[in-house]
């Protein structure tokens, strides 16, 4: 699949839908584009740390690709705040709501499967947050993904990925639910079963809401960190940062979450 560049598409999105291989990727946006924006808070002091992680890294206007742009809940407060962005998604729905939240129609998309990423435009910053790049539910995938990231980086830029700490679902034995508030009137269930030898947890997604229920299946396949290194090297980058945060706080065994940094190695 190709990404058009930003100067190219207006606040449009590209393409007249997934392709092929971004058909079954985009299940997860197409199933939950209605109710994500009450899934995850669009704004408040996480958001702003991640901006200031990145205005360190590469301040504003910098470009910024974001992999995986969802409704843009980061991606339209990252416009906000001055970087040009473009985000890829598979899914259509999801990009829909991305227009409507982007006030100032300055976001530019495209319809795209980001494991088989092509870009027209090199970037400052490609973004892979909230778990996204583990979406990707092989190593194969992971290692495409990471060679298109290789090629989308402009000279000098950095590519930053947000995921869990793997270590927070693999030490989970047997299949656990966790319960979350979705709205007044609408509640969250999500059951995880983790097969520790294939290193994935399949999320099964469950809305009890007005509407009635809805299962949404999510399998996420974790990468240690020096699995992830190891794939990193394979494709011509390099990890040069890795945080428990975006307040850049030491990684422990049980820190929830791994902020990595990865460079070109021809940097
Ligand atoms: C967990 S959401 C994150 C959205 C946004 N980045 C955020 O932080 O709220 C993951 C997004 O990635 C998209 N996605 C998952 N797999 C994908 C793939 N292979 N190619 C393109 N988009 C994908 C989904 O459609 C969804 O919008």
């Amino acid at each position: 699949m190709t990404t058009e560049a930003p100067q190219q598409t207006g606040n449009r999105t590209n393409g007249s839908g997934p392709s092929e291989g971004a058909a079954g990727s985009s299940a997860y946006g197409e199933a939950l584009a209605d109710v994500y924006d009450s899934l995850y808070p669009t704004s408040g002091p996480a958001i702003d740390s991640m901006i200031a992680f990145l205005e360190e890294l590469r301040p504003a206007p910098a470009s910024l690709l974001e992999l995986g742009v969802g409704t843009g809940r980061l991606a339209v407060p990252l416009a906000k705040h001055g970087y040009r962005v473009h985000g890829v998604d598979a899914s259509p729905a999801m990009l829909a709501k991305l227009h409507e939240n982007d006030p100032t129609g300055g976001i530019t998309s495209s319809v795209a499967d980001f494991s088989e990423l092509v870009v027209q435009e090199r970037y400052d910053i490609v973004l892979t947050a909230l778990n996204t790049f583990f979406m990707l539910p092989t190593q194969e995938l992971q290692i495409s993904c990471l060679r298109g990231i290789h090629d989308a980086l402009a000279d000098g830029g950095v590519a930053v990925f947000e995921t869990y700490n793997p270590q927070n679902y693999h030490r989970l034995s047997e299949a656990t639910t966790q319960i979350g508030h979705l709205a007044a009137d609408a509640l969250l269930l999500d059951t995880i079963q983790v097969n520790r030898q294939l290193q994935s947890a399949l999320v099964v997604h469950t809305i009890l809401g007005p509407g009635g229920l809805r299962k949404v299946p999510e399998v996420s396949r974790y990468a240690w960190p020096a699995e992830f290194d190891v794939m990193a090297r394979l494709t011509g980058l390099r990890v040069t940062g890795r945080w428990a945060g975006w307040d850049r706080s030491p990684l422990s065994e049980m820190t929830e979450k791994h902020i990595v940094v990865v460079e070109r190695q021809d940097a």
